[in-house]
């Protein structure tokens, strides 16, 4: 018997995690497959589909200038559950943190679907930080019946909340699945980038880091660019105007600094695997550099991935203008201390968490009415 299976994408990262998710599904003979893009992003929710060449069945299109949570939340959870009723799915997936996670989750509980979480278990423990990510993720936690958790950690951090060890399968993380297969296909950055020039890769965006953070990363980024004439500093800036604004106003007319438009996917890859270290304040980008042997100092305080920060890979530098510039300026200078952040490890996955997923779906829900 088939079963529906609903593929819900919202923003950019959930994209990238959730095409290799929703291309294998295809090809599935149980599974009829339907994706419901609700364009949190639209932009760059778009690039990443264009890539993958997956086409939505259903678009809420809810992304609005500099939105607000609730406005968004309520657009979403109004949107996805008229898409509920009519589609009558057996299974929704969602993937990761976002408000599109958070709301869907709910949308598919007042209508009684099972939901499966992928990405789940990652935690901080602090309700407000990450914000307000940590707390989608916990009711997405609450609500889900299969729990894809892409380390034993994660595994760990669901056992303590009392989910069933029966619903938790450590998979990996669908992000190295696109990674690696992206990174395979050796497309150019089209980015002209300095031949012979160490480049350091940037990217920021979260929440919490709006107003003064954010401006402290940027004056940051302003006096390394300074010190470091020979250095090339390559800026995707996130179209969010609480980013954009400051990132163009503070960082303008300096010439090592390269601002653009966020890449496109495999752009994107191509950059980082030709950086020397990255900054960042991503989730995805602390999964995807330690696999391509890249340092990343991230610009928070605290992480959910703790694993590659563990393996000493990964280092939290905070938004503290003199920290940031004094531990990029080590790895830089100290030789010793830039190589034992640039061994190639991969604690997120192997590749294969997307297969993963899909055995225990096809198992779980086979002869369920
Ligand atoms: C969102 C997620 C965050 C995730 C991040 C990935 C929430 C609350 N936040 O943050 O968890 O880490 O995406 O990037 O779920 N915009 C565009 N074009 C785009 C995308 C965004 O113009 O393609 C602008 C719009 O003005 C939009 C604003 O950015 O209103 C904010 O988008 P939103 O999804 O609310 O927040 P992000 O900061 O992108
Ligand atoms: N990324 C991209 N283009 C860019 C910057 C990032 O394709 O210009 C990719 C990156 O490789 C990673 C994902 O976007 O897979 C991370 O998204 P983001 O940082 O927006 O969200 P987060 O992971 O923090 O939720």
């Amino acid at each position: 018997m088939t079963k529906k299976v609903l593929c819900i994408v919202g923003t950019r990262p959930e994209a990238i995690k959730m095409a290799p998710v929703i291309l294998a599904l295809k090809q599935q003979p149980w599974a009829v497959v339907h994706v419901l893009a609700t364009a949190q992003h639209r932009q760059m929710l778009d690039q990443v589909l264009n890539f993958f060449g997956i086409v939505p069945d259903s678009d809420l299109n809810v992304m609005r200038p500099n939105q607000d949570l609730t406005e968004l939340t309520a657009r979403l959870l109004v949107g996805a559950g008229e898409v509920l009723d009519r589609e009558r799915p057996d299974v929704v997936l969602v993937q990761g943190d976002t408000t599109t996670v958070m709301a869907v989750a709910i949308a598919a509980f007042y209508r009684r679907i099972a939901l499966g979480h992928v990405e789940a278990g990652l935690r901080t423990g602090d309700i407000r930080n990450p914000f307000p990510e940590e707390a989608n993720r916990v009711i997405a936690g609450r609500l889900a019946r299969w729990h894809f958790a892409p380390t034993e950690g994660a595994k760990q951090n669901l056992l303590r909340e009392g989910v069933s060890e029966d619903r938790i399968f450590v998979t990996g993380n669908t992000v190295i699945d696109a990674l690696l297969n992206t990174a395979e296909r050796r497309i150019d950055s089209g980015l002209n980038l300095p031949e012979g020039r160490r480049i350091v890769l940037i990217t920021a965006h979260r929440r919490e880091n709006f107003g003064e953070p954010i401006r402290r990363i940027c004056a940051a980024l302003k006096e390394l660019a300074l010190r470091n004439p020979d250095v090339h500093l390559v800026y995707p800036v996130h179209p969010n105007p609480n980013v954009k604004e400051v990132a163009e106003t503070m960082l303008a007319g300096l010439q090592n600094v390269q601002l653009c438009a966020p890449l496109d996917y495999a752009p994107f890859v191509s950059v980082m695997r030709r950086s020397h270290l990255i900054i960042s304040d991503s989730g995805g980008v602390q999964e995807e550099a330690p696999a391509l042997g890249k340092p990343v100092l991230v610009l928070r305080d605290e992480t959910e991935r703790p694993e590659a920060v563990a393996e000493g890979v990964v280092k939290l530098v905070g938004t503290d203008h003199d920290y940031i510039v004094s531990q990029v300026q080590l790895l830089l200078d100290d030789a010793d201390a830039y190589k034992n952040m640039s061994r190639g490890v991969s604690p997120y996955g192997d590749g294969m968490a997307s297969q993963r997923v899909i055995e225990i779906l096809a198992c779980d829900t086979a002869g369920r009415g």
